[in-house]
C-alpha cells in the first residue's frame, strides 16, 4: 500500500514528466530544465524586442533574454544610438556575452521614414557601446533570410492571439513600418511597450536634468532638445503613426523619461550588480570572483554614468531607460499610476499621445540648442473608462533592480565557465574617454585589478555605504552591504550626490499618503 506521502511524490513525478515532455517540444527552453523552470516556462509570455543597442538597451536585452517568464522570439535592430551596422553588432555581442546566441537578430531600418538620421555618440560613444572591455566578439551573424519587418510579423503572428508583446526601445521606424505593412497584427498582439517621450509639467517629480540657457541652467523636459526625447525625436512621423492608431494606442504602454529618471543606476546599484545585492561584507570577495558578464554590465553602467553626469548634470546615477519597457510587459505590478502597489495601478489612467512633427529638426537643432518643439510628446488624460495609452508614473526600483540582478545570476548559472569569457583587450586599460569625475573612473579601473578586495575597492572609491541613507536612496533602497563597515574602517560615508528633488522624493517615500497625492492628476 502506498502512503499518502508516496502517492504525492508519484503524482509530482508524473506531473513533472508531462511538463518535461511538453517542454521538450519547445526549443526556446534553456538546457538547465528542472521542474520549477518548466512550470515557469509554460507560463511564459513571448516578446519581440526592437532596439538600437547602446548601454541601456543592453540591459533590456539582458532582461528579455534571461527572465524565466519571458520567451524572447527575436530582436530587430534599428539606427539610433549609433548607425545600424553598429547597433546590430552590439546586439549580437551582448547576446554572445549572455549566452543567448540562439536568439535571431534581424537588421531593420538604417534611417527614419522621412528625415535624416540622428545618432547619439555624446551619450553612447562612437561604437554605440563605448567604455566596455568585456564585450566578446559575436560568433553568430545577423539573419538576412527575410526582412526585419517580415521576421517580426512571422514571429508575433505565430503566437496565439492576444499573447505576444512587442517592445520597442529605439527609434520607432521599424515598428511603424511593421504595422503599415501588416495592419492586422495590431489586433493580434497582446501589448506594445515603447520607451520614449517625455511628458514634463510635473507629470512626476523625477529630475530631468538642466540645460544651459543664457547665463544659467534651466530645467528641461527632453533629453535631445528641451522638449523632445531622443527615440521619439529621431523619427517623429513614425511615432505619430503608432500613437494615432486606435488599436495600437489601447494596447500601448509608454515609458517616458519622467518614469525612467526615477530608475537610477546609482553607485550602489552598480556595485550591487557587480557583486550581488545580498553579498555580506564578511565574504570579502576579490575582483577575481566577479564574472566577466557582471564586469561587462558594470562597465556599461559606469560609462553611462559618466556621460549622463557630463551632459545632463545628473550625478546621482544614469537613468536606466530601456529595461523598464521590457519589465512593464513582464511585471506590470511593479509599476503604478495612482498609489504604490495597487494591483490595478496601470489600469486607472489612460492618455492620448500626439507627437509634434512641425518645427526645425536635425543636427543643427540637437542637444538643446533649439526652441523647436519637433518630437515633443503631448499627453492628454482621458476620462475614466476610455481606452488609451498607459503611462506609469512610478515604479518599484528595488524590485526592478533585483529582477535585473537575478538575470545576471541566471546568466552565470546557465553559462558556467563561459560567463568568464576573455576581455576584448589584454591590458585591462580603459579607453581614455572613460575618465569620470563621479568616482566611476576609480570603480572601473579597480575592477580591472583582479586581486583587489572589496574593502580596498570601497576605500579607494569612497563607496562605503551610508547605512542611514540606504533606505532613502531612490535608485535602490536595498540592504547592500548591511554591516556598519564605515565605522569599522573609520571612514566617513560619501555624499550620495542626491539632487534636491530626489532627496525630497526619498523623504516622501516614507509617507504613503503623500506619495499617493503626488502621483495624482495631470
Ligand atoms: C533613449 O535614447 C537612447 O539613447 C536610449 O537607449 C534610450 O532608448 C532614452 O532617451
Ligand atoms: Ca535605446
Amino acid at each position: 500500500m502506498m502512503s499518502n506521502f508516496q502517492r504525492r511524490i508519484a503524482a509530482d513525478e508524473l506531473r513533472l514528466g508531462i511538463l518535461k515532455h511538453l517542454a521538450s517540444l519547445d526549443m526556446a527552453f534553456d538546457q538547465d530544465i528542472d521542474g520549477q523552470r518548466v512550470v515557469e516556462s509554460l507560463r511564459s509570455k513571448s516578446v519581440w524586442l526592437d532596439c538600437d543597442t547602446g548601454h541601456d538597451d543592453a540591459l533590456a536585452i539582458l532582461i528579455a533574454a534571461r527572465s524565466p517568464d519571458l520567451r524572447l522570439l527575436g530582436i530587430s535592430t534599428v539606427y539610433g544610438n549609433a548607425p545600424l551596422e553598429k547597433t546590430t553588432y552590439n546586439t549580437r555581442a551582448v547576446l554572445q556575452a549572455i549566452g543567448r546566441t540562439d536568439v535571431p537578430v534581424y537588421p531593420g531600418a538604417s534611417g527614419p521614414l522621412e528625415r535624416e538620421a540622428c545618432f547619439a555618440p555624446g551619450i553612447h560613444g562612437e561604437t554605440g557601446l563605448d567604455g566596455t572591455t568585456c564585450l566578446p566578439k559575436p560568433t553568430v551573424e545577423a539573419k538576412t533570410d527575410m526582412s526585419a519587418i517580415d521576421a517580426m510579423y512571422r514571429a508575433l503572428s505565430a503566437q496565439p492571439a492576444g499573447t505576444a508583446w512587442l517592445v520597442a526601445v529605439g527609434t520607432l521606424t521599424n515598428v511603424a513600418k511593421l504595422f503599415d505593412k501588416y495592419p492586422d497584427l495590431a489586433e493580434h498582439i497582446s501589448g506594445l511597450s515603447v520607451m520614449g517621450g517625455c511628458i514634463g509639467e510635473g507629470f512626476t517629480d523625477a529630475p530631468l536634468g538642466t540645460i544651459q540657457a543664457g547665463d544659467g541652467a534651466q530645467d528641461r523636459c527632453g533629453n535631445w532638445t528641451p522638449f523632445a526625447e531622443f527615440n521619439i525625436y529621431c523619427d517623429p512621423e513614425a511615432a505619430q503613426q503608432i500613437f494615432s492608431n486606435p488599436t495600437l494606442s489601447r494596447k500601448a504602454t509608454l515609458i517616458p523619461l519622467d518614469l525612467t529618471h526615477q530608475f537610477l543606476a546609482t553607485n550602489r546599484v552598480q556595485l550591487g550588480l557587480l557583486f550581488g545585492f545580498d553579498m555580506q561584507m564578511h565574504t570579502e570577495p576579490t575582483m577575481n570572483d566577479v564574472s566577466a558578464v557582471r564586469r561587462l554590465f558594470f562597465e556599461i553602467l559606469t560609462f553611462f554614468a559618466k556621460t549622463y553626469a557630463e551632459m545632463f548634470g545628473l550625478t546621482a546615477g544614469p537613468p536606466t531607460h530601456d529595461p523598464l519597457a521590457v519589465a512593464v510587459a513582464l511585471r506590470p505590478e511593479l509599476f503604478y499610476c495612482n498609489g504604490r502597489g495597487s494591483a490595478d495601478g496601470l489600469q486607472n489612467e489612460r492618455f492620448t499621445i500626439d507627437i509634434i512633427t512641425e518645427g526645425e529638426h536635425g543636427p543643427a537643432v540637437e542637444n538643446g540648442r533649439t526652441a523647436s518643439q519637433c518630437g515633443r510628446t503631448v499627453a492628454n488624460g482621458l476620462v475614466a473608462g476610455t481606452d488609451g495609452v498607459r503611462i506609469p508614473r512610478g515604479l518599484d526600483s528595488k524590485a526592478l533592480w533585483a529582477l535585473l540582478e537575478g538575470c545576471l545570476s541566471r546568466t552565470e548559472r546557465s553559462m558556467g565557465e563561459d560567463a568568464m569569457f576573455e576581455r576584448r583587450d589584454t591590458g585591462g586599460a580603459l579607453p581614455s574617454q572613460h575618465a569620470v569625475d563621479t568616482g566611476s573612473e576609480d570603480m572601473a579601473s579597480l575592477v580591472h585589478g583582479s586581486n583587489v578586495t572589496l574593502s580596498q575597492f570601497e576605500m579607494s572609491t569612497g563607496l562605503l555605504p551610508d547605512i542611514a541613507a540606504i533606505d532613502k536612496e531612490p535608485g535602490y533602497g536595498g540592504h547592500f552591504l548591511e554591516t556598519n563597515k564605515e565605522k569599522q574602517l573609520g571612514i566617513t560615508p560619501r555624499n550620495l550626490n542626491l539632487t534636491r528633488a530626489q532627496q525630497s522624493r526619498a523623504d516622501e517615500d516614507e509617507d504613503e499618503g503623500k506619495r499617493t497625492k503626488r502621483s495624482r492628476g495631470l
